[in-house]
């Protein structure tokens, strides 16, 4: 699979007259060689070269993570040692490259700076290229992404049951975490989101000490990750009663959610998608209130190509996978979200999201 995936970038290198592509820790690595390591101070890097050869600098600490199944050549060093004999020897193993491609979206000045020790006349972004394979979900990262999605589905309707008048929103957060770790979640793909009454009106409401009281919404936006692969899911429940407002803000979004989902398809654009969402809200006097995108692309990455927004002209096409999650945010009232996380297939959409979509009381 990771041999498959080097060969694809390669065959784009090859295009772009790309001699070597030098990637940092992080989903792009994970992605072309298996390699699951953190960007540290501790220098690590993967070349992969037109001539299809795989390099690993890391530090021995990491050597463990490297075998047979990787397939390439290790240079490693100690933390007494430090990287410069190894950067020396990838510099012998490249030679003289003309184009060298890397992640400007990723990669730290000081990584930069090392790699300039190698013996190259250009560099330029890889990025782009490698966000165009990446945006093509497989079957197997799509199995991935549905297990995922079980996970959170499962933890908030295990957690649901316990917000209750006084529960702060911390202890919501914790509680989902902890039901999805239960659940064989890897981690937490961003900070857990639980924002109640007028802190809802915040978008990025990550959950506070506040204390959840009666007559509120709660937007509860969090995720899980599955073999690296990320589920990003937002409910808003209420608390006891309601009011009107809050309700119709519910349903608004609720609509804006269902039509957009609706209209997947490949050769629909991003921009369309998010269209449809957003002229639903506005003709309901709430356009103002809707302050983000629709939605963003999901894999390894909780937000990667492509981004559902207004005059992103990308179509789309089978195998991409995105949120969808319009938004009414009105300070001093609150918020609603409503989000879920959907595949193009051939003739429309599947959405990995079964749980319900009305409003549930507590
Ligand atoms: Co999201």
């Amino acid at each position: 699979m990771f041999h498959n995936r080097r060969e694809k970038l390669i065959s784009r290198m090859q295009q772009q007259h790309i001699d070597v592509a030098v990637l940092v820790p992080g989903s792009n690595m994970y992605y072309f060689t298996g390699l699951h390591l953190k960007q540290s101070e501790r220098l690590t890097l993967t070349a992969i070269t037109a001539n299809n050869q795989l390099y690993f600098l890391l530090p021995q600490v990491e050597l463990n993570k490297v075998d047979a199944s990787n397939a390439g050549t290790i240079l490693s060093y100690s933390d007494e040692e430090g990287p410069a004999q190894a950067i020396q020897q990838l510099k012998k193993e490249l030679g003289t490259l003309q184009t060298m491609g890397v992640e400007f979206d990723t990669m730290h000045v000081k990584e930069q700076k090392t790699i300039e020790k190698l013996t190259y006349d250009n560099l330029c972004d890889i990025g782009e290229s490698i966000h165009e394979l990446r945006m093509e979900k497989d079957h197997l990262e799509m199995d991935f992404m549905r297990q995922a999605v079980q996970i959170v589905e499962e933890s908030l309707e295990a957690t649901l049951p316990t917000i209750r008048v006084g529960v702060s929103e911390m202890e919501v957060a914790a509680r989902l975490e902890y039901e999805m770790r239960r659940r064989g979640s890897e981690g937490t793909p961003f900070g857990t989101i639980v924002a109640s009454g007028y802190r809802g009106a915040l978008p990025h409401g990550r959950a506070s000490t506040k204390k959840i009281e009666a007559g509120e919404l709660i937007v509860i936006d969090f995720g899980a990750i599955y073999k690296g692969y990320v589920a990003d899911m937002t409910r808003t429940v209420a608390l006891g009663d309601v009011s009107p407002t809050l309700k119709n803000m519910y349903s608004i979004v609720k609509q804006a959610n269902e039509a957009a989902i609706a209209a997947i398809k490949p050769g629909m654009t991003a921009h369309d998608i998010d269209n449809i969402a957003r002229g639903i809200i506005r003709d309901a006097g709430y356009g103002e209130y809707f302050t983000h995108r629709l939605g963003h692309g999901i894999g390894l990455s909780a937000h990667e190509e492509p981004y559902l927004m207004q005059r992103n002209q990308l179509v789309l096409k089978p195998g991409m996978a995105f949120t969808v999650e319009p938004g009414i945010y009105v300070q001093d009232v609150g918020g609603v979200r409503i989000e879920d996380n959907l595949i193009v297939t051939e003739n429309g959409y599947e959405n990995l999201m079964t749980y319900s979509k009305e409003l549930i009381m507590l």
